[in-house]
């Protein structure tokens, strides 16, 4: 497998595959940034660092799994991936919880540690759901959003495509959110928001 990115994210997305007991070899794509900064050991895992060496890993091992946040990357990075004849692979951590009643998840999702996923709940591709999130029943999720650490989406909530849900954020029941919008860490989103806008705080504006 392949973990697209090598930075912060990467490495608690490492956390979560090594908590899983993934046994198949993997290593990190990052054909960018210069990687002796970055927080990896590399010495225990593969490194790419073009597209050309991406493309002849797939050949092998088709699998990835999204080590970035930031909406607009993710699709990016997962839409670069799909061309090289990537497969994408739904990361689910073994500590979190989802519901077994009429949920499902989207290829390409990160469900991060101690995350809870209720029932009914439906998420689509690439969507990153973060540690501690908390995503309750009949919750609808877009594509490539970003739900950050303990941000709470309550029952029937619904996100659309490339939503950035910040830190802590509060989701009230049935509130309808467009797509590319951005909400504040600590926000309490009252009403709907249309899309392509960023509210913040309490109530969310
Ligand atoms: C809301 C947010 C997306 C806006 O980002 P931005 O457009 O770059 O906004 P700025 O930082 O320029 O701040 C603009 C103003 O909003 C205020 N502000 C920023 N974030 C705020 C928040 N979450 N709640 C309340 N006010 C906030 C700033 O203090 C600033 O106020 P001022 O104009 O009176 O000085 C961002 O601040 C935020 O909350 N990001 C969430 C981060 C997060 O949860 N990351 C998780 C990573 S895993």
């Amino acid at each position: 497998m392949v973990v697209i990115g090598a930075g912060g994210h990467a490495s608690e997305t490492l956390d979560v595959i090594l908590l899983n007991e993934y046994n198949e070899k993997f290593a990190f794509f990052d054909d960018v940034n210069d990687l002796t900064k970055w927080p990896i050991s590399f010495e225990h895992y593969g490194k790419i660092r073009s597209k050309e060496s991406l493309g002849k890993y797939f050949k092998k091992k088709p699998q990835f799994v999204l080590g970035v946040g930031g909406v607009h990357v993710r699709e990016k990075l997962y839409d670069l991936a799909v061309k090289m004849e990537g497969d994408p692979y739904t990361l689910v951590a073994v500590n979190s919880t989802v519901s077994r009643q009429n949920t499902t998840i989207g290829l390409g999702c990160s469900i991060m540690q101690y995350a809870f996923v209720g029932p009914s709940v439906h998420i689509g591709k690439g969507t990153l759901i973060n540690t501690r999130a908390n995503i309750h029943h009949d919750v609808v999720i877009g594509n490539f959003c970003e739900i950050a650490p303990n941000a709470l989406l309550l029952g029937r909530a619904k996100i659309g495509s490339n939503v950035f849900v910040g830190a802590g954020a509060v989701i009230l029941p049935g509130v309808v959110i467009g797509d590319n919008c951005r909400i504040g860490a600590g926000a309490v989103v009252t009403r709907d928001v249309p899309s392509n806008l960023t509210v913040k705080g309490n109530p969310a504006k």
